[in-house]
């Protein structure tokens, strides 16, 4: 079989285009013949090296799949099942999907949902499941469209443009924050996005409150823009803390926790409980599925392209989903 497998080098760690045994694989008792994968930042910076993603080497590469059920010792599941995984440490200490096989425990397996293909799971991806998580535990903590626009920063990435496009659909008012604004500001109107600003029209200077303009946010850049968010959220407000694009350090005040009642959500998507899983995934399949999902996943890949999207990634050059079609 073969998969793109990270391997360690004198220089860090390497990924490439390899043949390996079934038997070799990560242990589990479900194997899945793989039909699609998608491409995260997560997987650019575990493929590039730029990122210490896989915690034991070497490693398949690829956090999410979707494929056909070969074997299986899971009476939940049945070869010619067609099934989704995600997270679940997929290429971190896992075997991951950029491979024509996976193998895992049934446990961390889901049917594919009705109403979505292989081929869409994967354009939702790591990416789509995030923004429906994140929704979902903003919803729990009592966020509805009538208390007045989300904010969505890293727009034009996986999570943000699912994000704008999943709240938008489900008549939240959205402000897309985007380092391309001018360049991509029609595109994010045509997912939803009702204004589109740059990081910098949220900056307070360091004031530790601004004006309460918004009604929650979800953010994928982390560091200064998550803190200046946090500043201008209304009262009992959400934020959903989803990633770090911007950096990992959060530099910020108690003020909007204390004195407006903000809550500063994490998102977790990897070990998100499988009972929590099928109900997003029914959302995303279902009432809730994205307006525009084959807008957003412009493109198919096979496994020989994927490095250099991975590249554009990390440039922070790519916009729209990328999914992967392992047998291309
Ligand atoms: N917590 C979880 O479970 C979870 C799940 C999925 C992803 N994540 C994290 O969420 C983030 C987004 O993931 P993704 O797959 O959507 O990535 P992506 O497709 O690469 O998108 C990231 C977006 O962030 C913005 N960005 C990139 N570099 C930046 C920088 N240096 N400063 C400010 N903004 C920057 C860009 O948007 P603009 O150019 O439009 O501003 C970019 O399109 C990543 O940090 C990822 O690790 C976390």
């Amino acid at each position: 079989m073969k998969a793109i497998r990270i391997v360690d080098t004198d220089n860090g760690t390497s990924a490439d285009i390899t043949d390996m045994e079934i038997a070799d694989l990560s242990d589990g008792n479900v194997v899945i013949r793989s039909q699609y994968s998608s491409l995260n930042f997560k997987d650019a910076l575990a493929i590039t090296g730029k990122g210490k993603i896989a915690r034991k080497r070497p490693l398949n590469a690829g956090i999410d799949v979707a494929g056909v059920v070969e074997e299986s010792d899971d009476d939940r599941f049945a070869p010619g099942d067609e099934v989704v995984v995600t997270g679940w440490f997929l290429s971190e200490t896992r075997d991951g999907g950029l491979a024509e096989y996976v193998r895992v425990p049934g446990d961390l397996v889901i049917k594919r949902p009705d109403g979505l293909s292989l081929w869409e799971t994967m354009a939702l991806g790591t990416a789509g499941f995030t923004a429906g998580m994140a929704i979902k535990r903003m919803e729990d903590n009592f966020q509805t469209p009538a208390d007045g626009p989300v904010l969505v920063t890293g727009a034009t990435g996986g999570v943000g443009m699912f994000a704008v496009d999943l709240l938008a659909r489900r008549g939240y008012e959205v402000t897309a924050v985007s380092r391309k604004a001018d360049a991509e500001g029609d595109f994010l109107k045509k997912l939803g996005a009702t204004n589109v600003i740059t990081p910098d029209a949220l900056d307070l200077e360091g004031k530790p409150l601004g004006k309460p303009v918004y009604a929650g946010a979800i953010d994928s850049v982390g560091a200064d823009l998550l803190a200046n968010i946090c500043a201008q959220i209304q009262p009992y407000g959400n934020v959903a803390a989803i990633g770090l694009a911007g950096g990992p350090k959060l530099s910020t005040t108690v003020m909007p926790f204390i004195l407006r009642g903000v809550s500063l959500l994490g998102v977790h998507s990897v070990e998100c409980p499988q009972a929590w899983r099928e109900q997003i995934w029914a959302q995303l399949a279902g009432e809730h599925k994205p307006a525009h999902l084959q807008t957003i996943a412009a493109e198919t890949v096979g496994l020989a392209e994927v490095f250099g999207v991975c590249d554009k990634i990390m440039a922070g050059e790519n916009t729209g989903r990328t999914v992967v079609d392992i047998n291309a």
